[in-house]
């Protein structure tokens, strides 16, 4: 039995917090274990409203056990809910989302209230809000706290943790751990995980605002297969639209979409298209008509229907609070995927309003009055304000393309990108880091920006590569595609108006450093998707801190100009033109060093390692990687498993071992075992290496294919091969 323990607490930061009223005593409940909720008191405990960020609700399992690790404290300030947690020396933190500025918060102040942050800089409030911190104590132990409110807040990390709410009491949900690993992997537990994205949604994306008429879409596509650049997604931002009317073509620009789509299909690119949330204020436009017809709309405080403004001019909003709204949102994607569409773009959802001048420009992008009307279901909490329910807009409405996409293409996996959204709305789409600048200290924020991503339950996450705004130069485009095209989401995007960004803009020079990278990610794909599937099944982030490989090293804990891919691959970048960077790289406890590895270049010439733009690339000892060949988009050979090629550093008692998923990259056949998960170990005996195959679940049939083997040694490698699931024997001999 547990040891019920009520927290009395009696908060004392910075002398200026009030302490909660006498009958305000804390109270914790156990909901996991080792996952415990903390209420201000009883009567908090008992008002609790429904939790967007938890997958389903986490009842009380019991009181929190004496030996619980973690305090919280509750308090107010400045009529703000203050909920707080002291650290111990050496403790480092990390999370609270989309982060502009360095991995590693200690001594940051953020703002979490989703917000249009063109240009964003250092500490920004930005798109998507995550109230959430990880905290590793020195010894490499961790815990996380998640200030469960849907309100505006703001992270202080100047002393120990403080969430300060602008909403009423607030639970706090603390997970302990013994390492960050496992409490990631109880966030995502409880905040749920991705589910498997479409194959050729891991592949490089080429994005522009925006690629028009159809025929420069055509030539964007070929512009890739001329020049054999892989890629595998084009996209389609807001100048299809008919004067930006949602779920509308322009005539001119757009006559045919589905035509467009068959067309990219049989190049092998997959398409996404993109849908705002503002709605045009016009009857006899079919979205408005039929939203008016259900009342679907936001409301003022006075009950009268919301009139915002995006890029139609006027808008009205749909209120995704309410089932039935989010119902009909989700039947227009019917016809609309029925054009041969892939994948959905939904922007504009912190929600964004303009405001402009006499002559029609955008002077600002800000939000609704927060007084603005929601009249959501109960079991999200009933009826609220604009304060409530803004920070989760963007993670309702896509909840409801979600689930519209799913249901017109049952058959096959959704990939929806939001701008906005929430602590835990990964489970329905992934993220980019919004609207960044050709800067140097964008490029070098776009590392621990998806880092804190994937620490706070968002994995798949990248930023513009190349920079949305401003033209940059090329020599910060090479280095950009370099590693950017290493992080789980890979496109490449700019601002209308600017200058080309395509991966062959900048000169032959450039052109082929991009083509080096993206062959490296295409290389990477069978690693990437094993990655992917694992995400998909524990919430272990698919890009990691360099400290996941030793959380106790306090060397790596502020690490940011390299990450880690998965486990076993490191990724070194030179974030500036100066090339300053110095890396810590891990250290293996028997003193096996993390070796360096790269490819053949594809001029067949060199190593791609020799181009400086390309980041360096490292091995754990006792790690084997599955890599693959080039292709030119993922589905490129439909007998792509044919050929793969391990990559094993052996660690110091010459052994290794990994993983490799492997399925059929769309529909849901996986869910029925068609899949394979395999298991490759080496080991060393006498003056052979010898590496096995192992099923460890799954029954798709194993390929007749032919597997090749490289060793990567300190000064050297040694390469092998064999059929797939017979033992290979490599001679290490002499
Ligand atoms: C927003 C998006 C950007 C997009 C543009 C036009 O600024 O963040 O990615 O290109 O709108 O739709």
């Amino acid at each position: 039995m547990f040891m019920f323990r009520s927290l009395l607490g009696m908060p004392v930061v910075c002398g200026t917090l009030l302490a909660a009223a006498a009958s305000a005593q804390p109270v914790g409940e156990l909901i996991a274990p080792d996952i415990a909720r903390f209420h201000s008191s009883d009567d908090a405990r008992q008002a609790m409203v429904p939790s967007f960020a938890l997958e389903s609700p986490m009842p009380a399992i019991g009181g929190v056990p004496g030996d619980f690790p973690v305090e919280v404290t509750f308090g107010e300030i400045e009529g703000r809910f203050v909920s707080s947690v002291e650290i111990e020396p050496g403790t480092s933190l990390y999370g609270t989302g989309q982060a502009a500025g360095d991995l590693l918060r200690n001594g940051r102040r953020t703002e979490h209230w989703n917000t249009d942050a063109f240009g964003y800089q250092d500490d920004s409030p930005l798109y998507t809000s995550h109230p959430w911190v990880l905290a590793v104590r020195d010894d490499g132990s961790a815990f996380g706290v998640l200030a469960d409110s849907t309100h505006r807040v703001f992270i202080d990390l100047t002393d120990g943790i403080r969430f300060e709410s602008e909403g009423p009491a607030h639970p706090v949900i603390v997970i302990d751990g013994d390492s960050p690993q496992e409490v990631v992997t109880r966030l995502g537990a409880s905040t749920g995980t991705i589910t498997m994205p479409p194959k050729w949604a891991i592949g490089y994306h080429q994005c522009r605002y925006s690629y028009y008429p159809d025929t420069r879409v055509k030539e964007i596509a070929q512009g890739f297969r001329d020049r054999s650049i892989p890629c595998d997604v084009i996209w389609m931002d807001i100048d299809y639209m008919e004067g930006f009317r949602s779920f509308t073509f322009d005539p001119e620009k757009f006559p045919d979409p589905a035509e467009l789509n068959a067309w990219l299909d049989e190049r092998g690119f997959a398409n996404t298209w993109m849908i705002n949330p503002g709605i045009k204020n016009e009857s006899g436009y079919f979205v408005y008509d039929q939203g008016t017809e259900i009342d679907a709309w936001v409301k003022t405080a006075d009950g009268e229907t919301y009139i915002g403004n995006v890029w139609p001019g006027n808008v009205v909003f749909p209120d995704y609070t309410m089932a039935e709204v989010r119902e009909w949102w989700g039947t227009l994607y019917e016809d609309y995927m029925a054009m041969g569409i892939d994948g959905v773009w939904n922007d504009m959802n912190e929600p964004t309003t303009f405001i402009r001048d006499e002559n029609n420009e955008i002077v600002e992008a800000t939000t609704f009055p927060e007084s603005n009307l929601y009249r959501a279901d109960a079991d999200l909490g009933g009826p609220g304000t604009h304060a409530k329910y803004h920070n989760v807009y963007g993670m309702m409405m896509i909840k409801a393309t979600r689930e519209g996409v799913m249901a017109a293409n049952p058959d096959k996996r959704p990939f929806v990108l939001s701008r906005a959204n929430f602590m835990g709305g990964h489970r329905y789409g992934a993220t980019w880091t919004g609207d960044n600048t050709s800067n140097w200290f964008h490029v070098d924020t776009s590392i621990p920006m998806t880092l804190n991503l994937g620490l706070s339950g968002q994995p798949f996450a990248g930023p513009d590569i190349g920079g949305f705004i401003d033209a940059g130069t090329p020599e910060m485009f090479a280095r950009w595609m370099g590693f950017g095209v290493l992080l789980p989401f890979a496109r490449g995007h700019t601002q209308t108006g600017n200058i080309d960004k395509e991966p062959w803009s900048f000169g032959p020079e450039v052109e082929a450093t991009s083509r080096r990278a993206i062959e490296r990610r295409y290389r990477l794909l069978p690693y990437f998707y094993t990655l992917f599937e694992e995400s998909s099944r524990t919430g272990m982030p698919i890009a990691r801190p360099t400290f996941f490989a030793d959380p106790a090293d306090q060397r790596l804990r502020d690490e940011d100009d390299s990450f880690l891919i998965g486990s076993d691959v490191l990724v070194a970048v030179q974030t500036d033109l100066e090339r300053t960077s110095v890396h810590e790289l891990p250290i293996d406890e028997h003193g096996v060093p993390w070796r360096a590895f790269d490819f053949a270049d594809f001029d067949g010439e060199g190593r791609d390692s020799d181009d400086p733009d390309q980041p360096e690339l490292y091995l754990r000892p006792g790690a084997i990687v599955p890599t693959g060949p080039v292709i030119q988009f993922v589905a490129d050979r439909p007998n792509q498993q044919d050929e793969l090629t391990l990559l094993v550093s052996l660690d110091h008692e010459g052994r290794a071992s990994g993983v490799l998923y492997e399925d059929a990259g769309e529909g849901w056949g996986y869910k029925a075992d068609e899949y394979r998960r395999l298991h490759y170990s080496a080991r060393t005996e006498g003056d052979t290496i010898v590496i096995d195959t192992h099923r460890l679940s799954g029954a798709m049939v194993l390929p007749d294919r032919r597997v090749t083997v490289r060793v990567i040694g300190d000064t050297g490698e040694l390469v092998g091969s064999g059929q797939a699931g017979t033992t290979i024997r490599i001679d290490a001999g002499g």
